[in-house]
């Protein structure tokens, strides 16, 4: 079935979009430009701004199916395995430590745990002809660095608990063909721990100190950032091209695939029923190291 891997594959830059760029978007898979034609405004009729009904289950199985999905990613459309996911990307920053000392921060190496244990808020999820809203739960995520702070190296990790994802897609169809035309959302942070491990190797006091400042300033950094006072002008700049890749992924798969909003809403039933097909990640070839193997089976 033909219909299933653009789901899966839309499903991943989704996520990829939403959580996964706060951290970099590291994909370097081939991109191929994908241009939404001009539409003549349509008055929008009831039944496309209707919210529509949909089968919980059915969503539910969709979103799971989509989670064991995500440790292989879409190699070959240049989605990258998001269980973990691995960022290539090396953040330079310097800030002065309770006005005592400069600090100077590199870290590289990006390991991102978690971005496939998330739930979905049924009660709040509304799906039209022309837009979808969906709330996302991440329990846990955790993103482990190389740091070298004021040239000791460590490794580093933040570990951030419940993290809201608020995602609105807009789309329209334009000769039977469905285009997202704009992707956007909000991310909302409950609780973050960061701990700097083996920092310091030679003084284990060094790196209590350390651990206890950034845990005090964590809860304001946490407020900061949920009030959109934090803004950062690299993160903005790795969201907004994390948007651009995202949208123009899952529009090069709907034209693959040749979805209209109906044959797309079936192929997710299908998908979501566990059809089989060419695409099957095989969890048995998924290496200890995160290396994704893949299982061919049948043409495609
Ligand atoms: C980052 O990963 C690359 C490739 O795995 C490795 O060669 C390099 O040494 C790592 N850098 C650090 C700072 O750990
Ligand atoms: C998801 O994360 C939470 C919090 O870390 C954990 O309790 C739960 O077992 C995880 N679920 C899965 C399916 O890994
Ligand atoms: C969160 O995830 C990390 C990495 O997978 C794990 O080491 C940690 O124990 C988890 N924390 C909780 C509270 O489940
Ligand atoms: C820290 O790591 C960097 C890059 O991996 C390396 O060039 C440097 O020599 C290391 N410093 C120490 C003190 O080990
Ligand atoms: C995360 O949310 C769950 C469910 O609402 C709650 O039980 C848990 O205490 C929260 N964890 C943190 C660290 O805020
Ligand atoms: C999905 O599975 C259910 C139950 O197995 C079945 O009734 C339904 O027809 C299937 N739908 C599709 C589109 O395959």
């Amino acid at each position: 079935m033909a219909t299933s891997p653009p789901l899966r594959m839309i499903a991943a830059s989704i996520l990829l979009a939403t959580v996964a760029s706060s951290y970099g978007e590291s994909s370097n898979g081939q991109m191929h430009m994908v241009t939404v034609p001009s539409t003549t405004p349509v008055p929008a009729t009831t039944s496309q701004t209707e919210p529509l009904a949909f089968d919980e289950p059915t969503v539910d199985k969709f979103f799971s199916t989509v989670q064991s999905q995500l440790h292989c990613g879409y190699p070959m459309f240049g989605i990258p395995s998001l269980a973990p996911l691995k960022l290539s990307y090396t953040l330079k920053t310097s800030f002065d430590l309770l006005q005592l000392k400069k600090i100077n921060i590199v870290a590289s190496n990006f390991t991102v745990h978690g971005l496939n244990n998330f739930t979905w808020n049924a009660a709040k999820a509304r799906f039209t002809r022309t837009s979808a809203s969906v709330i996302f739960t991440f329990p846990n995520v955790t993103a482990f660095a190389q740091t070298t702070l004021n040239g000791a190296n460590g490794t580093s990790y933040v570990e951030m608990r419940n993290i809201t994802v608020l995602l609105n897609a807009q789309y329209e169809e334009k000769d039977d063909l469905l285009y997202i035309t704009e992707l956007g959302g909000s991310i909302a942070l409950e609780d973050a721990k960061v701990r700097i491990a083996s920092l310091f190797p030679k003084s284990v006091k060094l790196t209590k100190i350390w651990n206890r400042a950034i845990g005090k300033s964590m809860p304001i950094l946490v407020e900061l950032f949920n009030g959109g006072k934090l803004k950062i002008e690299y993160l903005n700049r790795l969201l907004s091209g994390a948007k651009f890749y995202a949208m123009n992924t899952i529009n090069n798969g709907l034209s693959t695939y040749s979805l209209n909003f109906d044959r797309l809403a079936e192929a997710m039933v299908k998908f979501s029923n566990g059809t089989s097909d060419s695409l099957q990640c095989d969890p048995a070839a998924v290496l200890a190291d995160g290396f994704a193997g893949w299982l061919r089976t049948g043409s495609h």
